[in-house]
């Protein structure tokens, strides 16, 4: 991943670790400043577009909704203020985590790895919302399967796929393979803004799994 013109350096570095644990301690240093250097310097929109997508789509307001990779707590402040309560986020940073706990939004916060099993049986959650976190660097196209795995049937999954990783990960087919074997009905699946200030776009993704 390239160091473009208007790319903040800690982005570049989440981008570019070279492996989890690495990525863990980037993210250990930078959880006090991550919200003010993504939205003030990136001009992130991650969270909005996301938690936009899907208000506009859940219809009761008591869905367990499951954030994955909840980072700092962005996407569960928008669904909190919009009455969502029922939210759970999970993330591997601790320290993000802690900075999400202290918003007292969600209804518990685990530390989990998105890139391994997770520990919820089938068919839990209303939704699963994901934003900035599958990108460079961070969780990839495999993990879109266990997501599934844990939404209920009719239930949606939402999540943003930054450029750079949607081009260079095979997500379009993983998710027609998934398409078959969930019966997953792509419901919005188009380019939107994303890092603004950077000139980055994503793909912002809203399927709803029928079987
Ligand atoms: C760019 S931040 C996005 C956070 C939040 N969703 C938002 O919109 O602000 C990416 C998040 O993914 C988390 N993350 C990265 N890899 C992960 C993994 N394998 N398992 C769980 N969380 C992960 C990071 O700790 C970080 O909080």
């Amino acid at each position: 991943m390239k160091h473009t013109k208007n790319m903040i350096s800690t982005i570049y570095d989440t981008l570019n670790a070279s492996d989890l644990d690495e990525l863990e301690d980037i993210y250990k240093n930078w959880a006090s400043d991550y919200e003010y250097d993504v939205i003030q310097l990136a001009g992130y929109v991650g969270h909005l577009i996301t938690s936009d997508l899907l208000l506009n789509n859940l219809e009761n307001s008591n869905a367990r909704i499951l954030d994955a990779g909840c980072g700092t707590g962005l996407v569960g402040e928008i669904l909190f203020k919009n009455n969502f309560k029922n939210i759970e986020g999970i993330d591997f940073s601790e320290e993000m985590l802690s900075i999400a706990n202290q918003k007292n939004i969600y209804k518990s916060l685990n530390l989990f790895d998105l890139t391994k099993k997770l520990a919820y049986s089938n068919n839990s959650f209303d939704a699963v919302i994901c934003a900035g976190t599958f990108t460079c660097g961070h969780v990839g196209p495999e993990s879109l399967e266990e997501m599934l795995r844990i939404t209920k049937k009719g239930g949606f999954i939402c999540f943003t796929v930054r450029k750079q990783e949607w081009e260079a990960a095979p997500y379009m087919k993983i998710l027609d393979k998934l398409v078959n074997s969930y019966s997953l009905k792509k419901v919005v699946h188009n380019t939107s803004d994303y890092n603004i200030k950077e000139g980055v776009s994503c793909q912002l993704c809203l399927y709803q799994k029928t079987c």
